[in-house]
């Protein structure tokens, strides 16, 4: 068994995106993980449509958008056009969460919702079956390099019950402070999907951090 790794752009060096990119192209890593920030939703603001359109120009894996922005309906559209393959929103941004999921899906791209620490799993009681993904945040969205909040393992484990309660096929994602600390305990409590940012791209080797990831 392997996990996925998707290493989160929003850590690389923006004025070598391509040569990043490239990077996690020749890594063991099948996802990239894009973090669209509005400065509205999250207290920052980092890329939109046009750099995800650079980004997709090179990407050759799986490209993983995490939008945390208002009202993401609007763009769905234009982020998949950009080159996603997984569309991922947040529970706490969508009024209509269920809509939003449709929209995604008739895009042709899967469908994630994300959960800020504060939200409880079961918010998506009613959703699960029709998604492909869930987005755990284990710290709060907004910057990359913040410390993992611990009570993320028995999230994962509700959320893992949650899934086979219902017979959904919903991947578990963790997003935020994965480390070579973090991560084995993650995927002992179920999670199939591993993002990280500055623990990959600060790193000596970030080729070789990705390879120690996905060997978990
Ligand atoms: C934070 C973003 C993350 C971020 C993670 O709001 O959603 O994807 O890049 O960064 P690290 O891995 O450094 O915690
Ligand atoms: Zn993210």
């Amino acid at each position: 068994m392997s996990t996925i790794v998707s290493p989160s752009l929003l850590a690389a060096d923006f004025a070598n995106l391509q040569r990043d990119v490239e990077l996690v192209n020749e890594s063991a890593a099948e996802w990239v993980h894009i973090d669209v920030m509005d400065g509205m939703f999250v207290p920052n603001i980092s890329f939109g449509v046009p750099v995800c359109e650079a980004i997709n120009r090179h990407a050759k894996v799986f490209q993983d958008v995490h939008l945390m922005i208002e009202e993401p309906g609007k763009y769905v559209e234009a982020f998949r056009k950009a080159g996603a393959d997984l569309i991922t929103v947040h529970y706490e941004a969508c009024r209509h969460l269920h809509r939003d999921i449709q929209l995604i899906h008739s895009t042709g791209a899967k469908a994630g919702v994300a959960l800020n620490p504060h939200t409880p799993v079961a918010v998506l009681e009613e959703v699960i079956e029709d998604l492909d993904l869930v987005l755990l945040m284990s710290v709060n969205p907004g910057f990359g390099g913040q410390k993992l909040i611990p009570g993320i393992y028995n999230k994962v484990q509700r959320l893992k019950e949650l899934i086979e309660k219902k017979n959904s096929k919903a991947l578990i994602e963790v997003d935020g402070g994965v480390n070579a600390d973090s991560a084995p305990k993650l995927v002992e409590a179920g999670v199939d999907v591993l993002v990280a940012g500055s623990y990959v791209f600060g790193s000596e080797d970030p080729k070789a951090t990705i390879q120690q990831l996905n060997e978990l």
